[in-house]
């Protein structure tokens, strides 16, 4: 066995002066149970770990309509999201975790993985389920989305 390093040696230089397991992490919140059940358990993580949380909340422009009225649509959802974002800054106030409040336009897996690389976060939360009035499915579309498309640990709330 000589040569052969000794486990607990190894274990102990790699675990001396460890960093924190989470840093920074996202949730992508849409205002649904879902997403209020993972922006909790986010919230605890970041709490437990002391990490800064990303709360981020994409409105989906329209896919069809002239410019005007998608402008409109667009303005009306974005104040709808930011609503939803500000019923959340108690929670976290409580917490006393930094957060960084998010507001994006577009495809909500693309803008919640495209904001996660932005950020460097370690790991993205999400629901399992999401606002569609059609809960047939296992898992929604955006969370099946961000799991298979991301490149960074993604946890799905059940
Ligand atoms: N617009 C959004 N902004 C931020 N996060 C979102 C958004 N939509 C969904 N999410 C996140 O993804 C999770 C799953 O929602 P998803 O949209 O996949 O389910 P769904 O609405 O039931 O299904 P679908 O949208 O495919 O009809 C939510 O709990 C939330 O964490
Ligand atoms: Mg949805």
């Amino acid at each position: 066995m000589r040569g052969r390093p000794y486990l607990p040696s190894l274990l102990r230089h790699r675990y001396r002066g460890a960093k924190a397991m989470y840093t920074k992490i996202l949730v992508g919140y849409d205002g649904s149970e879902a997403g209020k059940k993972a922006f909790a358990t986010a919230l605890e993580l970041a709490a437990t770990h002391g990490a800064e949380l990303y709360v981020l909340a994409v409105c989906r422009p329209p896919e069809i309509g002239d410019d005007v009225e998608t402008e409109a649509v667009i303005e009306n959802s974005r104040r709808h999201h930011r609503g939803l974002l500000a019923e959340l800054k108690p929670a976290v106030s409580a917490k006393g975790v930094k957060a960084h409040f998010e507001l994006a336009v577009g495809h909500p897996a693309e803008q919640i993985i495209y904001d996660a690389d932005r950020h460097g976060v370690d790991l993205i939360v999400v629901g399992d389920r999401g606002r569609s009035t059609f809960a047939r499915l296992l898992l929604g579309s955006v969370s099946k989305q961000v799991v298979q498309y991301a490149d960074r640990p993604v946890m799905v709330v059940r």
